[in-house]
């Protein structure tokens, strides 16, 4: 059995490809990489077709993670009625899923990603700051990187990996 799992934010430029590479990542270490579908979507088309923002390249970069072939695409109709986990970045993100969810039928479920992540790095906030406005990819990816691990161990609990 294949799990499926969309990261969704706003462009799909800054923080769902970061959060799309290091879930990939981390599911790759634990040797898990075949079970697993692991997607990115943004909610706006502004950025279709353009690669990750040089801010989350270089993130990654620095991490050993390519983003090569890496390429925005806008959340649409089958994603909702495809993927087991959406993973919103922020409460917009979160409403634009759920309104696509409701209207067409989703399947899966909408989740939070920073409801993963450890309080010691989230500091109690719930959604991850847009870097396209603060510029500070380091915080995003270390907030992203806790979500995903705390994502990663739970879909393992729940499934059994
Ligand atoms: P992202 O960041 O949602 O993390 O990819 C943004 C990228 C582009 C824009 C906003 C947020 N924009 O307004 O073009």
């Amino acid at each position: 059995m294949t799990i499926s799992v969309l990261f969704v934010c706003l462009g799909n430029i800054c923080r769902s490809p970061m959060a799309e590479a290091i879930f990939r990542k981390m599911a790759e270490d634990a040797g898990l990489a075949d079970g697993f579908e692991i997607d990115s979507a943004g909610t706006h088309a502004y950025h279709v077709g353009e690669p990750p923002h040089p801010g989350t390249q270089a993130a990654l970069y620095m991490r050993g993670i390519d983003t090569t072939g890496m390429i925005s695409r806008e959340l649409e109709v089958y994603d909702v009625r495809h993927f087991d986990y959406l993973v919103a970045m922020d409460g917009d993100n979160r409403r634009h899923i759920e309104a696509l969810y409701r209207q067409f039928g989703g399947v899966g479920r909408i989740v939070n990603l920073l409801a993963y992540a450890d309080p010691a790095v989230s500091k109690g906030i719930t959604d991850v700051p847009d870097p396209f406005f603060t510029g500070f990819f380091e915080y995003t990816y270390e907030l992203i990187e806790s979500g995903c691990a705390g994502l990663l161990d739970t879909i393992r609990r729940e499934h059994g990996l």
